[in-house]
């Protein structure tokens, strides 16, 4: 495909919303109330939040700068800024990482439509907190119910996918991302104003600085990567489909500012919950599907709100996945000449093998672990934990270290049209800040390196 047939985000508004559209997902209302819940609280949201605006926002300006000035996929950019060296070796970590984020994100996606489904065919108003529990861990354990959303999921995201960017992605982000926005902020009313909430705004904002050890440092350095989508080339395809006059910079921080406030209204909306109804704040991944449906349970017409929530949030992870499907296809068809429909059925099969073993690794396959881990966890270890900080701080090395500061300058101002007053600054966190911190965290969590329990 030449340059000048490439797809690309029409107004500033669809791309913006597009870029959040694949930030903003699970990760925000699914991951990160659970991961914050096992780590502690407060202390866990202080360090993600310096994670991120360190580490993760660094990161998505270089990838930014690595996908727009390329105008290429996750490795067709490496090849193209620097030909024939092994940089192009973090374009394919990341279209690996691509498959194994999607083989588990798949499954929860799955799991947001059963809600919407049982949305329209159980009550959830005067039922137990142990009912919840018990009905999720009944249905996530068979066998073909899950894979068979799952499933959906993927056949869904593949109609958008092979539709092309332009028509699929932007025009399904401009008008439901600013609803979901509108229904965490009722959702979040409703769960502050629950008896016994103000516990859970406390385990949420009053930090206990003794609770940080070396796995909630590796975990809020995770989840900041894993949230705003970088260190593997997911920014890099889509800042490809950039127009020239966008500015980089600001909707970097855009991107980042939204995200990590939609994550905090997912805290505000679960934790206060989690505390009134008594549930163990350390569940894991079934959080929020056991304590929301509770909320819900609390409101007057708790169908419909549950309704409306459950396919936001199916939309939320939807324009999510499209995202990492892009990485994938995207490398497929421009890299490797295969017609874009065939790149799309190629991913879509592949990933979606990975996903029906994941989805059956919480029954049938829950014996098959590695390291203890199920197939399922270490999909999401390996991505999160190790494959996106390793990215990252390549990515990092790779604008920081091996591109021109004036061609990267050149870049980021639009060729001087706009503005980068912190440029400097800039260039020395991506050089030694990000890197470093980012081995650093490494390396304590190896156990190398003891500053931490
Ligand atoms: N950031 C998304 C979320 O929070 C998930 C996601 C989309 C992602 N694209 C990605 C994560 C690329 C890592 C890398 O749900």
């Amino acid at each position: 495909m030449s340059q000048n047939e490439r797809d690309s985000f029409q107004s500033r508004i669809g791309l913006l919303l597009a870029t959040v559209g694949s930030a903003v997902g699970l990760g925000n209302i699914w991951r990160f109330p659970y991961t914050l819940g096992a780590n502690g609280g407060a202390a866990f949201l202080l360090i993600y939040i310096f994670c991120t605006l360190l580490l993760a926002l660094p990161v998505m300006v270089a990838e930014f700068y690595i996908g727009r000035h390329s105008k290429r996929n996750a490795v067709g950019s490496f090849r193209a800024l620097v030909p024939g060296t092994a940089w192009k070796g973090v374009g394919f970590i990341g279209v690996f990482a691509a498959f194994f984020i999607l083989g588990f994100y798949y499954v929860v996606s799955g799991w947001t439509l059963e809600y919407v489904f049982q949305s329209f065919t159980s009550s959830f108003s005067n039922k137990s907190v142990e009912a919840f529990h018990s009905e999720f861990t009944a249905f996530s354990t068979t066998v073909w119910k899950p894979v068979f959303w799952t499933v959906v999921f993927i056949g869904i995201t593949h109609a958008v996918v092979s539709v092309g960017v332009k028509n699929g992605i932007e025009r399904a982000a401009k008008f439901l991302m600013p609803l979901l926005f509108t229904i965490l902020i009722i959702l979040c009313i409703r769960s502050v104003t629950l008896p016994g909430a103000m516990a859970g705004l406390e385990f949420l904002f009053r930090p206990d600085f003794s609770k940080i050890t070396s796995s909630v440092l590796i975990s809020a350095m995770g989840q900041a990567f894993f949230s705003l989508s970088v260190g593997m080339g997911c920014m890099i395809t889509y800042s490809s489909y950039f127009k020239d006059k966008v500015n980089l910079q600001r909707t970097a921080l855009e991107v980042t500012l939204i995200d990590t406030f939609l994550a905090v209204l997912a805290g505000i909306m679960i934790i206060p919950a989690v505390f009134s109804f008594g549930i163990a704040p350390t569940e894991g991944p079934k959080l929020v599907f056991i304590t929301l449906p509770n909320v819900f349970g609390m409101m007057p017409l708790s169908n419909v709100w549950s309704a409306i929530f459950f396919v936001l949030l199916a939309v939320a992870a939807l324009t999510s996945t499209i995202s990492l499907h892009e990485v994938a296809t995207a490398y497929l068809h421009e890299e490797h000449k295969v017609s874009r429909k065939r790149a799309t059925w190629l991913v879509s099969g592949g990933v979606g093998v990975m996903a029906i073993i994941s989805s059956l690794s919480f029954g049938v396959l829950k014996e098959m672990t590695l390291f203890g881990l199920t197939f399922f966890d270490v999909l999401d270890y390996t991505t999160t934990k190790l494959m996106l900080p390793f990215g990252g701080m390549l990515i990092c090395l790779f604008v920081g270290w091996r591109i021109d500061k004036k061609i990267l300058k050149a870049e980021l101002t639009n060729k001087g049209t706009v503005p980068f007053y912190f440029f400097t600054s800039y260039c020395f966190l991506i050089r030694y800040i990000a890197p470093l911190g980012i081995v650093l965290i490494f390396l304590n969590e190896l156990g190398l390196l003891k500053f931490l329990k």
